[in-house]
């Protein structure tokens, strides 16, 4: 594991995009995106970077993380609707076409089925080149929450109280309209990307990355897994690594 502190926000993003913008020479280059606010920043430089003509994903493909179910489909924080935005739609985007966004297919009748058909897709696209991650208060990457399995593949999950009041934010405060349910990839599928990129910023994050880099592998804290992948990179500020 590689950790990089940085005193910003800011800094972070920066060299996440940097990381990214390197990285992405292969024309079929497949990138894995995390949603939340901390990779906003991050998103923004790439967009910039593609008007500046140094970034292009018009041959790759993204996979997300996951996908609320049970939220509207033209809801804004609906996972498809975001990543739309900032990676599509949004100071004209990455270059990505929309037929190359994938993510979990929450509104199916089954979405158990979506889920396994969703960890088959991420296998039959060869797999993820580098996997953005944020990380929860509770440790979570994904929707994985603590006390799952380790090594979980595409399932559908059920988001805890402390996850739903932390998203609230994003629903207007309103705790009754934040989903209870998720599409997420597991830990096991998120490991098998062949670069992990976990982006952590403020101070709100501090306990988690705290344990991240300095904890057991445990359930308890579902991050502390990557400690186990033999190319993971960690990017905080100041404030994020404040328990380090
Ligand atoms: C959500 C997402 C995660 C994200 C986390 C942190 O629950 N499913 O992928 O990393 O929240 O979000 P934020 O970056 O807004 O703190």
């Amino acid at each position: 594991m590689r950790i990089g502190i940085f005193a910003t926000a800011d800094e972070v993003a920066d060299q996440a995009a940097a990381l990214i913008i390197r990285a992405h020479a292969r024309p079929d280059f497949v990138l894995g995106v995390a949603t939340g606010g901390t990779p906003i920043p991050l998103y923004e430089r790439l967009r910039a970077a593609h008007s500046a003509g140094r970034f292009d994903l018009s041959h790759a493909r993204a996979f997300a993380l996951d996908e609320y179910i049970g939220i509207a489909a033209d809801h804004p924080e609906r996972y498809r609707n975001f990543l739309c935005h900032h990676l599509i739609e949004a100071d004209e985007g990455t270059g990505l076409r929309e037929s190359h966004l994938h993510t979990p297919d929450a509104l199916a009748e089954d979405p158990y089925q979506a889920a396994a058909d969703y960890d088959q897709a991420i296998r039959d696209s060869g797999g993820v080149d580098i996997q953005i991650l944020g990380i929860g208060a509770d440790g979570h990457i994904g929707f994985n929450e603590p006390g799952g399995s380790l090594t979980s593949r595409t399932n559908v999950g059920v988001l805890t109280a402390r996850t739903r009041q932390d998203n609230a934010r994003f629903f207007d405060d309103d705790l009754s309209q934040v989903p209870t349910q998720c599409v997420t990839q597991g830990l096991g599928t998120i490991m098998e990307a062949r670069h992990l990129l976990l982006l952590a910023t403020g101070a709100g994050k501090a306990e988690a990355v705290a344990h991240l880099v300095e904890g057991a592998v445990s359930a308890r804290w579902p991050a502390t897994i990557t400690q186990m992948h033999p190319h993971t990179t960690v990017l905080v500020d100041e404030a994020a690594a404040a328990r380090l």
